[in-house]
């Protein structure tokens, strides 16, 4: 069978990604043009920042791609896009060169949901797109995504819980920023957590005894706001940063579990930016031992699909073209609040 080979291209954030992907798993090229060391001096994204930016790499990010995965232009079947959610200014670069592509090449253009592409990070680098036992319980939570997702097959997504406020990655940027400790929030608090001791405040558990699969963590930032003592020592630091990390791996866990026991799911994955965080990798492992759960455990164990990437969306984007469920352009704009459930 004829093999289909994908550009993906990203631009939801603050990262200019394009990737090569061939029958949705395997990836030719991945080339991410990070944005970390302008936003760092900000301390966070600022939009207006991000997207000139965008419009400076993109084409050089793309041409990047197709070089390492040796390929031309006239050797792609189609092109999948981050749609949204997202930021407009930033979407729309993506998203205006993916277009020109295809219109250009006569190929298809496929819009794709990004927190789908980020729950089918896990099936790259497997053998082949067949290689997951459904259903799946997926926790994809992000800086600006936080959900429990279903999946009875391949694009049915069925949202068992989500944020009722921050998303779990945006909670760690924040308290990364009260700590002193840097943009993204993630990777700092996880270094300076390894020295710390994880017990050595009691921050709230919110939500863990309400009967569905929500979340919050409004709360978990004023928590560690109020408990933060005039010497914000070294030592204060890494135990404040462990015991807040231990903190949200366990409210994230707590649920996921209950999903997946509530739904008898045969697999339990782990997406998005967040799920690269090894105390919570650890937590789940446990839990699932503890709950006698016998559902596979999944993550990707490249940490550049865990964060954004085009890879992941160029995965997806195959599940869509060889179903055929693509909007035409008419419908498919950039949309910033796009939900997965659509369709
Ligand atoms: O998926 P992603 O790259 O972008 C969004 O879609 O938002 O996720 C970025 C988020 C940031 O909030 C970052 O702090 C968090 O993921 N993150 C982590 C880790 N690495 C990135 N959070 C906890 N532990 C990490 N190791
Ligand atoms: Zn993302």
């Amino acid at each position: 069978m004829k093999t289909l080979i994908i550009l993906g291209i990203e631009t939801s954030c603050d990262e200019t990604a394009a990737a090569v992907v061939e029958d949705g798993v395997k990836v030719k090229s991945s080339v991410i043009a990070s944005q970390i060391d302008l936003h760092a001096k900000t301390g966070g994204v600022v939009p207006e920042v991000a997207a000139r930016e965008h419009v400076l790499k993109i084409v050089p990010v793309i041409d990047e791609a197709l070089q390492q995965a040796g390929c031309g232009l006239a050797d792609l079947d189609a092109i999948a896009v981050t749609q949204g959610p997202g930021l407009l200014s930033s979407l729309i670069t993506g998203f205006t060169a993916a277009r020109t592509l295809s219109q250009v090449l006569g190929i298809p253009l496929i819009p794709v949901n990004h927190v789908a592409g980020h729950i089918y990070s896990n099936w790259l680098d497997l053998p082949s797109i067949n290689e997951v036992q459904y259903p799946v319980m997926t926790l994809t939570v992000s800086g600006g995504h936080n959900e429990l997702v279903l999946l009875k097959g391949h694009l049915d997504f069925e949202l068992i819980g989500e944020t009722l406020d921050d998303a779990a990655g945006e909670a760690f940027d924040k308290v990364a920023r009260l700590l002193g400790l840097g943009y993204p929030g993630g990777p700092a608090i996880s270094k300076k957590a390894v020295d710390g001791n994880c017990e050595a405040y009691a921050f709230p558990r919110a939500m863990l005894k309400s009967g569905d699969f929500n979340f919050s963590f409004s709360g978990l930032k004023t928590a560690v706001l109020q408990s933060l003592p005039e010497q914000l020592t070294d030592k204060v630091k890494s135990d404040i940063a462990a015991s807040f990390e231990q903190c949200v791996a366990e409210i994230l866990t707590t649920k996921l579990v209950r999903a997946a026991q509530k739904y008898n799911v045969r697999e339990i994955h782990l997406a998005g930016g967040v799920s690269a965080n090894r105390r919570l990798r650890k937590v789940v492992e446990e839990m699932i031992k503890q709950n006698q759960l016998e559902a596979t455990l999944r993550y990707n164990g490249n940490l550049q699909y865990c964060t954004d990437n085009a890879a992941m969306m160029a995965g997806v984007g195959y599940l869509y073209f060889q179903t055929g469920r693509y909007k035409n352009l008419e419908s498919a704009l950039p949309t910033p609040h796009l939900d997965l459930y659509e369709d």
